[in-house]
């Protein structure tokens, strides 16, 4: 199949929905080859339980640890950035994917209208996608934004989820690469073929009966779709009675999850909102982290097997 070129007559948002599913096809007939080393995490569960905060405390450790870290933000409201220590005031030029193709077509050198095939390199690792449509943090963290991610009942065939598939499914990890996704809330959105790309998912709540319930049913979609490794993150616990209330409503249901952390009701968390960086360099390090660094070494340890 050759890059399909927009005609120039198309109206605006025609042809920009257009211009994302050329850069979708060009993407996956360049999907990665088989000798993928590094791993996929996605990060899902109920509105505010702490899908962008433990995203990105994650990837700051998985890059303190000597890892590649990208983290990618599919949630339209574009926290992920803030939270990762990129400054208040324009996000430190960040471009969404959707909304930066007419730039990246320019940037790498492919006629705008002439498609895509020129820009892809038989190389596509993290640094060159980042050079490509991400940019890189504070502390060397990898950020790619995605932008308008249309929601849809049963997984989405709309341009934008096809091209955010084709972009995780592009990038060939290394050994010491990782890739962390944060999402919108809910499972719902996320079509199979997404899915597919991710090896491990974290399934965040709080001790809330109505987060814990989003994320037992996230958990058993999640398991339907095919992601071999779901992990139960419980956010913002206060004591022993929060566990015990999640374990009740979870009841045998915690057989889908491959691990269980839990990570407690942070203070601190209010004054650094909304950044994590904080968090990290204070002394002594916050309990919290403690159990982050548990979660990384777990994904670790899934992610390689
Ligand atoms: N362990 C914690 N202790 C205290 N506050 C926390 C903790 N984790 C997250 N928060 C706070 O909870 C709020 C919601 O967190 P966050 O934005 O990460 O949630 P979210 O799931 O990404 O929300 P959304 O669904 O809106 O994207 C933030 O103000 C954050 O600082
Ligand atoms: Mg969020």
């Amino acid at each position: 199949m050759h890059d399909r070129a927009v005609p120039a007559t198309m109206p605006d948002a025609g042809r920009q929905r257009e211009k994302v599913l050329a850069a979708a096809h060009a993407l996956n007939r360049n999907a990665r080859p088989g000798n993928d080393q590094g791993f996929r995490v996605v990060v899902t569960g109920k509105g505010g339980v702490g899908k962008t905060t433990v995203t990105a405390l994650l990837t700051h450790l998985f890059a303190r640890s000597g890892y590649t870290a990208l983290a990618v933000d599919e949630d339209p409201q574009m926290n992920l950035p803030f939270a990762l220590g990129m400054p208040q005031d324009g996000g430190g030029g960040i471009v969404p994917l959707t909304k930066n193709l007419d730039y990246i077509e320019e940037k790498t050198g492919a006629r705008p209208g002439a498609g895509w095939g020129l820009m892809l390199t038989l190389n596509p690792d993290v640094s060159d996608v980042v050079d490509r449509f991400g940019v890189t943090g504070p502390g060397g963290v990898k950020i790619l934004v995605m932008g308008t991610v249309v929601q849809a009942a049963t997984g989405c065939l709309c341009p934008e989820n096809t091209l955010l598939e084709a972009v995780i499914r592009y990038i060939n990890l290394r050994k010491g690469e990782v890739i962390l996704m944060d999402t919108q809330a809910g499972v719902e959105h996320f079509g199979r073929s997404l899915a597919k790309g991710f090896g491990q998912a974290l399934l965040v709540t709080d001790p809330s009966f109505n987060a814990v319930t989003v994320v037992k049913h996230a958990a058993v979609l999640a398991r339907e779709l095919g992601i071999p490794h779901l992990h139960l993150v419980v956010n913002r616990v206060r004591s022993g009675r929060d566990r015990e209330k999640v374990l009740k409503i979870l009841c045998d249901d915690i057989g889908l999850f491959s691990e269980q952390f839990w990570l407690p009701y942070e203070e601190g968390m209010n004054e650094c909102d909304p950044g994590v960086l904080p968090l990290l360099s204070c002394t002594p390090p916050p309990p919290i982290l403690e159990e982050l660094a548990r979660i990384r070494d777990t994904l670790e340890k899934y992610g390689t097997r």
